[in-house]
């Protein structure tokens, strides 16, 4: 696992765009993986200052969302969807649809899934996956306890989550119980990742991730059998790494 420690969320945001932007020089028509939530943020924005710049274009790409919570509709604002929308196509001049998301208000969730799984298959496959973490190690909405091989699945969210993203709804009790998230096996399978996280409630995480055995109670710790991940870090998230200075020599 590459390990990048940046001054702040803006230098992240930039070097996680840098690896969209050598990915894009290759492939102009490549898939995406987009994360939703707070940690990508500024890679987003520093996407679309290079779109409108003229430097980059996602014209011609298309994506896949991590996950979405089950029974919030596509158009309120505190669903995955809605982020994509808002967040990703319209800033990064991508057409409405071009990044699927998880169909939370199917009447058949698990067909939803299963379809979700393979629409990504007859992509190609996913040529970037970006990622946040949780404080309890999930990436996409695969919390602790989940299957290593786990492919996209209605999943029940852990406490912690709810707790965490409750700023986005009035109160723990209103965040849905229930999501649908690309599982760990499906994440694998992208063929190179980016992990980014900023601050000390992730330093735990970080530590687990990168540095703990690989085990389904961390379960981003999965990344270390990927040949591809790259997890770019604050100094506040990387402040529980025990070889942050080997990170930041092999970086230099
Ligand atoms: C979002 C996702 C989650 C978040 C994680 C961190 O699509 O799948 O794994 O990346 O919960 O969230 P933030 O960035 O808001 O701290």
């Amino acid at each position: 696992m590459e390990v990048v420690i940046a001054a702040d969320a803006h230098d992240i945001g930039r070097l996680a765009a840098d690896r969209f932007a050598a990915v894009l020089t290759r492939r102009p028509a490549a898939v995406l993986g987009f994360a939703t939530g707070s940690s990508p943020i500024a890679v987003y924005q520093s996407l679309a200052e290079r779109v409108a710049a003229g430097e980059l274009s996602f014209a011609a790409t298309r994506g896949f969302a991590l996950d979405e919570y089950v029974g919030i509709p596509a158009g309120d604002a505190r669903s995955y969807a809605w982020f994509i929308r808002n967040r990703i196509e319209i800033p990064l001049g991508m057409p409405a649809g071009a990044v699927q998301v998880p169909d939370g208000t199917a009447a058949d969730l698990e067909r939803a899934a299963l379809r979700f799984d393979r629409a990504i298959a007859s992509a190609g496959g996913i040529d970037l996956q970006l990622l946040g973490v949780g404080v309890n190690g999930h990436i996409g909405f695969n919390e602790p306890g989940s299957s290593l091989g786990s492919r996209t699945r209605i999943k029940t969210l852990a406490d912690q989550t709810r707790v965490d993203n409750a700023r986005f709804f009035h109160s723990p009790a209103d965040v849905p119980t229930r999501c649908l998230t690309q599982g760990l096996g499906t994440i694998l399978e992208a063929r190179a990742i980016v992990l980014v996280a900023s601050g000390a409630a992730k330093a735990a995480a970080i530590a687990a991730v990168v540095e703990g055995p690989v085990t389904s109670m961390w379960p981003g710790s999965v990344l270390q059998h990927h040949p591809r991940a790259t997890v770019i870090v604050d100094e506040a998230a990387a402040s529980r790494l025990q070889l942050a200075d080997y990170y930041r020599s092999a970086a230099s």
